[in-house]
Formats: structure tokens, sequence, C-alpha cells
């Protein structure tokens, strides 16, 4: 892809996910229409079937022989990676959306056959956009992000767990998790897959670990990690493809592999 056409490409996504953003600020105080999915814990509103719904739109419109993968179905059947598919999650955090009213974020990640080329995550509420072009940095609205290339311990790491794979459950032992969260500074869960893999990126947080993701809630923050040196994998160390249903381990490098060797492979169940 030229050049000209990958900032227009990036520009439209940008006004795409601004405009998107102050439409729910506007509707933030009307009451929600809330359904659930597959269980009661898994939300869905008519706003994340709105927001995706928008984007479905002017992707047929601007880019009719592009692909849409998104979590509410108004996207396309998707079965390999070839072309250029857009990966989006119209409201990343429905839960905070619907309780907190804060810490949800749009998510929108474009791949060419496969590789990630142009990444946006929008903190919709603080007005905080993310944003990667591959090959080109990853910014926090204006501001150019720094590379994660200072070193950094595992005793003065912050990182991103959601507590409920400190209980029992099936994907991980427990008990390796309680070491692992004696053994850092300190633990975060914001409850917004998109959000905590942009506070990596910006150097908010040293990782985000978690054991079930969907492709939507990794597409973007994939790209914009990579972007500041940041590295992704699944909690055995190996990649991730585009379209995988997977475990999540994205982080400063210089943590990866004591997190992986001391931890999450011993973990792993
Ligand atoms: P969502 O809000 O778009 O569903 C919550 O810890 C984070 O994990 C959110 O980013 C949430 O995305 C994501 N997630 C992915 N699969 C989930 C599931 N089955 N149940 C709850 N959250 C899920
Ligand atoms: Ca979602």
């Amino acid at each position: 892809m030229d050049v000209i056409t990958r900032e227009t490409r990036f520009n439209r996504v940008r006004s795409w996910i601004l405009e998107s953003g102050a439409y729910i600020r506007n509707k933030m105080n009307d009451p929600l229409t809330i359904d659930t999915k597959s269980k009661p814990k898994d939300l869905v509103t008519a706003m994340d079937r709105k927001v995706e719904f928008f984007f479905a739109s002017k992707i047929k419109r601007y880019y009719p022989e592009h692909l849409l993968l998104g979590e509410e179905g108004y996207g396309d059947k998707i079965t390999d990676s070839t072309g250029t598919i857009w990966v989006i999650d119209p409201i990343d955090g429905t839960m905070n959306f619907v309780h907190q009213k804060q810490n949800f974020a749009i998510s929108v990640g474009i791949y060419e056959q496969g590789v990630g080329e142009i990444g946006f995550i929008y903190d919709v509420m603080n007005n905080n956009l993310y944003s990667a072009m591959k090959n080109n940095g990853a910014y926090k609205n204006d501001k150019r992000l720094k590379q994660l290339n200072e070193n950094i311990s595992l005793s003065k790491s912050i990182i991103c767990l959601n507590h409920y794979w400190l209980s029992e459950n099936r994907l991980v032992d427990e008990k390796i998790m309680h070491q692992l969260i004696k053994d850092v500074r300190g633990t975060r869960t914001y409850g917004s897959a998109a959000l905590e893999f942009a506070y990596v990126a910006e150097g908010a947080a040293d990782a985000y670990i978690t054991m079930s993701l969907e492709p939507w809630d990794i597409a973007a923050g994939k790209i914009i990690v990579e972007e500041v040196g940041g590295i992704t994998t699944n909690i055995a160390g190996e990649e991730i493809g585009m379209l995988d249903r997977t475990s999540i381990l994205t982080c400063n490098p210089s943590i990866q592999s004591l997190l992986l060797k001391n931890y999450l492979l011993k973990a792993k169940k």
C-alpha cells in the first residue's frame, strides 16, 4: 500500500472513531438497553450494536472490497486472513460502560494478509486516542509514545490481571498466579482489554496477562504495543494469529522471558 493511501485510510478511521466517541458521550445518560449474550456476565447494549453498524456501513461505502470481523455480528464470515480485514470491537469493556460509564474503548485494527497495519484504541470518556501505523511509531493523541527499551525488574513491575485468574479456574493453576502477584510491585484490573494493551504501550503498566480473549479484543492493541517495542504472545510464548481466540501476555520485553519461564508456562493447564 502506498503512503498516501495508508494515510488517507488512517485519517478516515480516526475521524470515524472520534465521531462515534462523541455520539456515545452525548447519549451517555440516556436509558440503556442491555442484553446478555452467552452468559449473564457477557453484556451487550444497543450502543455496542449501533457503533459496530456505523463502522460496517462506512467500510462498505468507502472500502467495499475490505472485510470486517466484528464482535456484534455486522461483519463478514471470515475463515482465513487473506485480504484487508478490519477487526473491530465497538465497545471493549461493556461491563464498565454499563456500570461505570467510563473505562471502555473503541478498538479498531486493520490487517493486510494477516499483518497488522493500523491500530486505534479510543478511551471515549477521557478523550484519549491511542494509534499506530506499522513501522511508524505509536501515539497517544499527538504525542509519540516512547520505546519500551528500559530494563525493568519484575519486583518493580505493575501487571494488569483480572482477579478471576486468581480463583480456581480451568485454564491456569491459581497458586502460581498467587506467587506472581506476590513477586510484582502491584497489580491492576481495568476490565477493558484494549485499554490494558494501551497502558502497556504507554508504560503505565508493564504487562497485561489474561487467559481468554477474542480477536477483536487484541487486534488494535497488538499493533500499538508492537510499535513501542513491546511483545505480544499467548501464555505459552507462542505467536498469535489474527483470528485466534487465545490467552495473552503483552509486555515490556525485559520481563517477558521471566514471566513465561517462572510463572505462565508453569501455571498453564
Ligand atoms: P468486552 O467488554 O468487549 O466483552 C474484561 O476483562 C475484558 O475481557 C474486556 O475487554 C472484555 O471485552 C474481554 N472479554 C473477552 N471475552 C470475554 C468473555 N467471554 N467474558 C467477559 N469478558 C470478555
Ligand atoms: Ca465488546
